[in-house]
């Protein structure tokens, strides 16, 4: 294994609308991200993940792009991301930026073009179709479903055709198989890395290829099945990947981390993303996401990790990685419930955030903190309909008042729970006013707990989930246990379900992770070990009595250890 600088890294996601208002207009902006910095040096981060800034209509908060070489107003300027740049290289950090090559904005020029006329030069740039007619009426070519609800279709009345998107009517999907796509799409990718960015996230990456134009299984009364399988992880994407990575990736020293939704198995994450598959440096996944009873419950409180689901994902990726690929390690992003919310528990959110942050940061891979799950912010507490912002969101409400139009408070809170607005709230800087936010009322929701959850609080006490955060990135890039939190082997050791315990090895050195997901009293033996030292934990004092460990809800320790043969 050839080891890169990406895998010694630990990554910090910024979603720039919400992070930091530098100039009271109440939406986070790029000098926002410059004054924040020191901020994340001193967390320990040394890479930052970027959603996207580009200029945009900002549809979709802007991963729907008018420009890709040009910023949203709101954001700031070309200046700004220069500067950012500069700085955030200067205090030893790598910026990684979302390309955004499955869809443009409606408005790109090249969609401006497309949709035209039939004959246009762009008109290929998109993927365009006639439509069908049955019964007298005209329908979409196929009865795919999107994302973002609906049809994955939109008709355009100007040449009496539909073009294909997969998310929002003002997403249009690119077409990968016309050339100047790809090179077109190359040439964005090059542009920013001349300018001096150390790598991309790859939005909806799996996306680039599309199954035959058939129609797709539907249920009684279904009229837009949301089939993955129809454009999810499909031959082309991997050729589109090949040719990425011959002309940017492999030219320079980047990163080159894939979103790969649409169950994409193990098997294809390793197509994607093993040492030879001349592709991507890594794949973000979604198994582990949603290892819980999310989708049967209304009530918060009757939210149940799935341990055994999600030991299950775990192993099961770390264990093919080994030896052939690297991963990165994440609890959530802009798209995903909070963490504490999601998986934590409300009744231990400091004990549960520290076990959580400790569970994901001693695997083998490239951790990621998503902003503000370093001092374990939670989902928003919706109470009006209006407070959605997300256009998935909206979909998703009004979806399920269809359903049941005589319960909008139902829909509410289903809608409400898997919002993806729960992670675009503002950051909770301070307990002032706006919660050190903006100086003006903010554009985000922002959460009425900032006064108990905030980082000035945090900063203050260092029994706090952010000092943990911190230890934990400590140990990863530079204690003597450097290597083997970064490259050790994984085994998972067998145990009851509310317990998640973990063995690394690299050498002659061994760490034992030992993670209670449990309210109640748990035991452990470790009989078979020789404790060496207590590298981090999130109780004062370990209890062990005749070789068993005797753990406290959520309680979580990370042991040196030798094994006793
Ligand atoms: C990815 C992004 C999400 C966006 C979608 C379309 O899934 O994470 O926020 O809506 O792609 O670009
Ligand atoms: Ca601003």
């Amino acid at each position: 294994m050839h080891q890169k600088w990406w895998m010694e890294s630990v990554g910090y996601q910024i979603y720039p609308k919400s992070f930091y208002d530098s100039n009271g207009d109440g939406i986070g902006d790029l000098k926002g991200i410059i004054e924040k910095l020191d901020y994340l040096k001193e967390l320990g981060v040394n890479l930052i993940w970027i959603c996207p800034f580009y200029d945009s209509p900002m549809d979709d908060n802007g991963y729907d792009v008018r420009n890709y070489f040009d910023v949203q107003e709101m954001f700031g300027s070309m200046e700004d991301v220069h500067e950012l740049i500069k700085q955030a290289h200067e205090k030893g950090i790598k910026i990684v930026l979302d390309y955004v090559l499955n869809h443009t904005s409606d408005e790109h020029p090249w969609f401006i073009e497309s949709r035209k006329s039939k004959d246009n030069p762009y008109r290929d740039y998109y993927i365009w179709h006639d439509g069908r007619t049955v019964d007298g009426h005209k329908i979409e070519p196929t009865n795919w479903g999107s994302f973002f609800g609906g049809s994955a279709w939109a008709y355009d009345e100007v040449t009496d055709s539909y073009y294909m998107k997969i998310f929002s009517n003002k997403m249009p999907d690119l077409n990968w198989k016309n050339e100047k796509v790809q090179d077109a799409m190359i040439e964005v990718a090059k542009t920013w890395l001349n300018w001096g960015v150390d790598g991309f996230r790859l939005d909806a990456v799996s996306h680039l290829d599309r199954a035959p134009f058939e129609d797709a299984k539907a249920l009684p009364n279904e009229k837009y099945p949301l089939d993955w399988f129809k454009f999810s992880n499909l031959p082309k994407v991997h050729d589109y990947l090949k040719k990425l990575n011959q002309e940017v990736f492999s030219v320079h020293d980047c990163v080159a981390i894939g979103e790969v939704g649409g169950s994409a198995s193990i098997e294809s994450g390793l197509n994607y993303s093993a040492f030879d598959s001349n592709e991507l440096s890594m794949v973000f996944s979604f198994d582990h996401n949603w290892c819980n009873n999310l989708s049967d419950i209304i009530n918060p409180k009757k939210l149940k990790t799935n341990v055994k689901d999600l030991k299950t994902v775990f192993n099961a990726w770390q264990t093919a990685f080994k030896d052939r690929g690297w991963l990165p390690l994440n609890w959530l992003n802009h798209d995903q419930p909070r963490l504490i919310s999601h998986y934590g528990d409300y009744k231990y959110p400091l004990q549960s955030g520290k076990m959580l942050a400790t569970v994901l940061h001693m695997m083998r891979g490239t951790p990621f903190i998503y902003q503000g799950e370093e001092i374990g912010m939670t989902n928003y507490p919706f109470d009006d309909a209006a407070q959605f912002n997300d256009v998935s969101s909206i979909a998703a409400y009004q979806y399920y008042l269809e359903q049941e139009p005589d319960d909008p408070v139902k829909a509410l809170k289903r809608a409400g729970l898997r919002s993806r607005d729960n992670a675009r709230t503002a950051m909770q800087w301070s307990n002032k006013l706006f919660a050190g936010f903006s100086y003006q009322k903010p554009i985000p929701l922002l959460n009425p707990n900032y006064k108990k959850v905030n980082v000035q609080k945090q900063l203050k006490n260092q029994n706090s989930l952010w000092y943990h955060y911190q230890k934990l990135i400590q140990l990863r890039r530079f204690s003597i246990q450097h290597d083997v939190i970064t490259l050790g082997d994984f085994e998972l050791i067998e145990t009851n379900d509310e317990l998640y315990v973990y063995k690394r090895t690299f050498q002659d050195q061994t760490l034992l992770i030992i993670n209670s997901f449990s309210r109640k009293k748990q035991s452990f033996d470790v009989s078979p070990y020789e404790i060496v030292e207590t590298l981090i934990t999130n109780y004062p004092k370990t209890n062990i009595k005749d070789q068993k460990i005797l753990l406290k809800p959520y309680e979580s320790i990370v042991f040196k250890v030798k094994e006793i043969l």
